[in-house]
């Protein structure tokens, strides 16, 4: 092996890759393997690092994870799942029980190397159901934790042995919310591992080049071109790769862009000289016709993936390029939330991971050489390749556009009980002087590893940002079948809501592009947009009070790489400016401000 290395075994748990993808940030190469490899396939690397699970009960059987990996003299450090897996197979016991969600405190017991440079304590994030509750005579207590002022304390939230060098940590410090969890990944890695950083974004291109020429061996690259940061970042690798020649560009207008998006994209990829090979083709009307009637989000998806291939399948004919390679600039969240490794529970199918994709991957007809990056990786990545700063900065923007930012409904009263939610959720909001409601629509959200679909709760009161942050963490706490709070930025609190029966149209893209304009050049105008990481603009088919037929919803977020989010709040100017565009157009039923972190909401609201 040219580099050292580190092996992650993937019980299934979302955060695997980027497990792998933080410790290649140390400039170590980092492989995913799969806990039934044979134990063989163990014995290059210099460490091992077992992954969470979305779906592994500890006190279930995993009657294919082959523990003879135990028997290997190489360090062993398990994180969530792992850690209880290490916790049990030397003598410990875990309970079903004890489930934390989010941040945490970590109480450091000992002067440790694996905790290096850090506070005795330490902010962590927590995401499990399940807790280790005793541990074997060979391992020692590292760390315990909290999760408020007075909590109690929770357990073996870190525990290992020096001498068996087996390791582990209830929480996960691969998540940028665990404040230190790139020096903890480092102390393990680097030092406890011994393996020296070799492995840079400069030799990640270049080997990706070398791949990208072996696998197009001779042949061409067809590639559908967003205009967004991974598309175009692929599309200068591809040209990089194969020269322009072999690469053919295609801008499809699936009715679901922004404000003149479409136009601009054309004209920012002529400005990096990709302009000769490009195709642009206004499919709106196939779009449109595949998505008409359908509510589900999932069902929206397939439709717009779907529909994504056939325009291209059309187009690739007309083009008589039929025997192209289809390049795509999918990144490694496309694939994780699809279910992406083996076990991974499906949060949502992106567009570029629908079946006939898949198939056509299995085929070995897909190019992807960005599969193995985040998005701060790309626009690293980019920033290498060239590209210009505004086209890197953009927000990010979902292959299904709009499309999974009107939502949409039968207009039925959802069967679960919203009042009775609405009821439970008055105590939780009074201490905060607030009011609450549960509305009767549903959207996406994920917990643990698991995809949600619940309902959204709107506060109204004036309140400190904190507040707002508090009574949604409160609610979410006490009152099941919520996975979203929003801020009313309306005048008064709606006494009734009516869900109305809502597509995919014309008409409400319009509504949406309109919003979400006003929205982009707010952020532009108070010199935020490049702090925030991505501010979707949401329609919910829902009157208020009888007046209007669409609920409008800011989602301003701060992230790092899109797995975890936190609410970003926005200045009282824009939100007035806001107030003063939005709220005056007449389909508008009311305006309010997502307060939702990730978990338990996801960025988009499908
Ligand atoms: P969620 O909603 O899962 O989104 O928190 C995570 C990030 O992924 C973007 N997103 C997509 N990007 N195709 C894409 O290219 C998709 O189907 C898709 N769905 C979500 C989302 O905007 C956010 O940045």
């Amino acid at each position: 092996m040219k580099h050292d290395a580190i092996a992650v075994i993937d019980f299934g748990g979302q955060y695997a890759h980027l497990i792998a993808t933080k410790i290649r940030r140390l400039n170590v190469l980092a492989e995913i393997r799969q806990p039934e490899d044979p134990v063989e396939r163990f014995e290059k690397y210099k460490g091992i690092i077992f992954s969470g699970s979305p779906d592994l009960s500890s006190h279930g059987e995993d009657a294919s994870f082959n523990d003879r990996i135990f028997d290997l003299d190489i360090p062993i450090l398990g994180f969530c799942y792992g850690h209880q897996e290490v916790a049990k197979r030397y003598g410990g016991e875990v309970v079903h029980g004890g489930r934390e969600w989010g941040p945490a405190q970590l109480h450091i017991v000992r002067d440790h190397p694996l905790f290096k440079g850090l506070d005795k304590t330490e902010p962590v994030w927590m995401s499990h159901f399940d807790t280790v509750s005793a541990i074997g005579d060979d391992f020692e207590e590292l760390g315990y934790s909290t999760t408020g002022a007075h909590s109690e304390p929770n357990r073996f939230a870190a525990i290992g042995s020096d001498k068996l060098r087996r390791w582990g940590f209830q929480f996960h410090p691969e998540v940028d919310d665990t404040l230190h969890g790139q020096e903890i990944l480092s102390n393990y890695v680097v030092d406890i591992c011994g393996c020296r950083p070799s492995w840079t974004m400069d030799r990640y291109l270049e080997d990706q080049i070398e791949r990208i020429r072996q696998q197009v061996d001779g042949k061409s690259v067809f590639l559908l071109i967003s205009g967004g940061v991974d598309s175009s970042v692929a599309a200068q690798l591809f040209s990089r790769a194969l020269g322009p020649d072999r690469l053919c560009l295609l801008h499809v207008d699936n009715g679901l862009m922004r404000h003149e998006e479409s136009r601009r994209v054309l004209a920012s990829l002529r400005g990096i000289g990709l302009g000769d090979n490009l195709h642009f083709i206004d499919a709106t009307t196939d779009f449109l016709t595949a998505l008409d009637d359908l509510v589900e989000p999932e069902k929206k998806r397939e439709a717009i993936g779907n529909t994504f291939i056939e325009v291209f399948q059309r187009e690739a004919k007309k083009l008589g390029i039929e025997n192209h390679l289809l390049g795509q600039g999918t990144i490694y969240p496309d694939t994780i939330e699809t279910g992406g490794t083996k076990r991974a529970d499906t949060i949502k199918t992106h567009h570029n991971r629908v079946p006939l994709i898949e198939e056509m991957i299995t085929r070995g007809l897909v190019v992807e050489p960005l599969a193995d990056l985040y998005k701060v990786e790309v626009r690293e990545l980019g920033g290498r390749l060239g590209l210009p700063r505004e086209m890197l900065d953009r927000h990010p923007f979902p292959g299904p556009g709009l499309g999974v930012r009107l939502l949409c409904s039968t207009g039925e009263e959802p069967s679960d009980d919203i009042s009775t939610m609405t009821a439970e959720l008055a105590p939780v909001a009074g201490p905060f002087a607030l009011q609450a409601m549960a509305l009767p629509a549903r959207s996406v959200g994920v917990k643990g590893d698991l995809r949600t679909y619940e309902h959204p709760v709107m506060f109204s009161g004036e309140a400190r940002w904190e507040t707002l942050l508090n009574a949604s963490s409160a609610a979410f706490r006490e009152v099941s079948g919520i996975n979203r709070c929003i801020w009313n930025l309306g005048p008064t609190h709606p006494r009734e809501t009516k869900p109305l029966r809502a597509t995919v149209t014309d008409k409400r893209l319009a509504l949406l592009r309109q919003a979400d304009h006003a929205v982009m050049e707010g952020l532009k105008r108070y010199g935020i947009y490049n702090d925030i990481w991505q501010c979707p603009t949401v329609l919910i088919p829902l009157q208020l009070d009888g007046k209007g037929s669409e609920l409008v919803v800011i989602r301003p977020i701060y992230s790092k790489r899109a797995m975890t989010a936190v609410a970003a709040e926005l200045p009282g100017g824009l939100l007035d400016d806001l107030r003063r565009e939005i709220l005056s157009l007449p389909e508008v039923s009311g305006l309010a401000l997502d307060l939702t972190s990730k978990p338990p909401g996801t960025i988009e609201w499908e």
